[in-house]
């Protein structure tokens, strides 16, 4: 059993998105057992940085998609995006800055819920939106 697994639940509807939601999580499973195999710093850093990147990778093509739909919920969605990004961007500096194993599993630990509250309420929501102007 994983530290998070993605089910039929988490779907928007819309491949692209499920496929980049799985990914992230897979990268934050990398996280945690990172974390748990005690690797070195720079491995930790590493897996920390892949998730910063993939996030915000993730995010700017979930926006680029409000933008081409003209999706109505966009700027509240957008605001979500940014608190988390700053927030992110805080613990990747923390667990550089400190060396911490503790940090980077509580990263871990609130990336995972984070994302799945976020994909259930929010995601879902441009999901909806997405699938009746024709997407899959
Ligand atoms: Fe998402
Ligand atoms: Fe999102």
């Amino acid at each position: 059993m994983s530290f998070m697994e993605w089910n039929e639940g988490y779907s928007v509807g819309v491949a692209i998105f499920d496929d980049e939601h799985k990914k992230l999580i897979a990268i934050i499973n990398q996280l945690h057992e990172a974390q748990q195999a005690e690797v070195d710093k720079l491995a930790l850093q590493r897996v920390c940085d892949n998730l910063v990147e993939y996030t915000l990778m993730h995010f700017r093509h979930e926006e680029m998609y409000f933008d081409d739909w003209a999706y109505p919920g966009a700027a509240a969605h957008i605001a979500l995006h940014a608190k988390l990004r700053q927030q992110v961007f805080d613990y990747r500096q923390q667990i550089q800055e400190k060396d911490s194993r503790e940090l980077a599993e509580e990263l871990a630990v609130f990336l995972r819920d984070w994302l799945a509250q976020h994909i259930l309420v929010d995601d879902r929501k441009y999901g909806t939106f997405l699938r009746e102007k024709g997407l899959r």
